[in-house]
C-alpha cells in the first residue's frame, strides 16, 4: 500500500476498539497504535508526581510497552490528563506520523476520525451500551486478577465517557463520515467482519 492509507477507529471505552484493531492490522498488514496507550502513559506518570504537560512532552514509545498500563486507576487518570489542551497537543505529532507509515495504518483512540486524522480512508466509531461494555471490561480485569466490582466497573466507564464526550478540545464524537458499528448485540467476529467489510470498500484495487 502507498504511504498514508489510515483507519481510523474511535469510540467510547470497551466498546471493542482495540479487539477489532489489532485483528484488522493483522488481516490487512497494517501496523497498529492504540492511541489511548499514550493518554493512559501520561496518566501513569501523572500518578508518580509528575506534571502531565511535561510528562507528555517528554513521552517516548518505550514507554507504552513498560508494565500494565490498563488498570482502572490509570484509565481515569488517562481521562483526567486527556482534557488538558497542551497535552492533547504534544501527543499529536507522534500519532500523525505513525499514520503516514508506509503499508497502512489503524489508530484506535477517541479523535482520531475528527482531529488526528482528518482524513482517514476509513472511520469506523464503534459503540456498545454502556452496561455491555463495563461487563467486558469487568471480565477483563477479573481474569487479571484486579479486584474490582461490576458495579464499580460500570461507574467508572460512565463517568470516563462523559468527560471524554463533554470535554472542549477533541471531544469523543463521530465524525460526520464515520461508519457507526453497534457491537452490543455482535460477537467479536461478527463486529470484525463488518469493519473488514468496510475497509475492503475503500482500499486501493492491486
Ligand atoms: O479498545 P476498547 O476499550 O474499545 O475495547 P477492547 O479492549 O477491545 O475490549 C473489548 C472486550 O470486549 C474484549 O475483551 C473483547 O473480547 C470483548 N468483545 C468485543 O471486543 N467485541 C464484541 N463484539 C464482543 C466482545
Ligand atoms: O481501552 P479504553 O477504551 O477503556 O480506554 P483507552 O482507549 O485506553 O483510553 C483511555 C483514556 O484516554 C480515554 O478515556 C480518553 O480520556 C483518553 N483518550 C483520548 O482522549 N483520546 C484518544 N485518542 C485516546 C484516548
Amino acid at each position: 500500500l502507498e504511504q498514508g492509507y489510515t483507519v481510523a477507529i474511535d469510540g467510547p471505552a470497551a466498546a471493542g476498539k482495540g479487539t477489532i484493531s489489532k485483528a484488522v492490522a493483522a488481516h490487512f498488514g497494517f501496523a497498529h497504535l492504540d492511541t489511548g496507550l499514550l493518554y493512559r502513559a501520561v496518566g501513569r506518570r501523572m500518578l508518580q508526581g509528575e506534571e502531565p504537560v511535561t510528562a507528555a512532552q517528554s513521552l517516548t514509545a518505550e514507554e507504552l510497552g513498560q508494565g500494565d498500563l490498563r488498570t482502572a486507576e490509570i484509565a481515569k487518570a488517562a481521562s483526567k490528563v486527556a482534557v488538558i489542551p497542551e497535552v492533547r497537543s504534544a501527543l499529536v505529532d507522534f500519532q500523525r506520523a505513525f499514520a503516514r507509515r508506509v503499508g497502512g495504518a489503524v489508530l484506535d483512540g477517541r479523535d482520531i476520525g475528527t482531529v488526528i486524522c482528518r482524513n482517514a480512508e476509513v472511520k469506523l466509531f464503534v459503540t456498545a451500551s454502556a452496561e455491555v461494555r463495563a461487563e467486558r471490561r469487568y471480565l477483563e480485569l477479573a481474569a487479571k486478577g484486579d479486584d474490582v466490582s461490576r458495579e464499580q466497573v460500570l461507574a467508572d466507564v460512565k463517568e470516563r465517557d462523559a468527560r471524554d464526550a463533554e470535554r472542549s478540545t477533541a471531544p469523543m464524537k463521530p465524525a460526520v463520515d464515520a461508519v457507526l458499528l453497534d457491537t452490543s448485540d455482535l460477537s467479536v467476529d461478527a463486529a470484525l467482519a463488518r469493519a473488514i467489510e468496510v475497509i475492503e470498500m475503500t482500499l486501493p484495487k492491486a
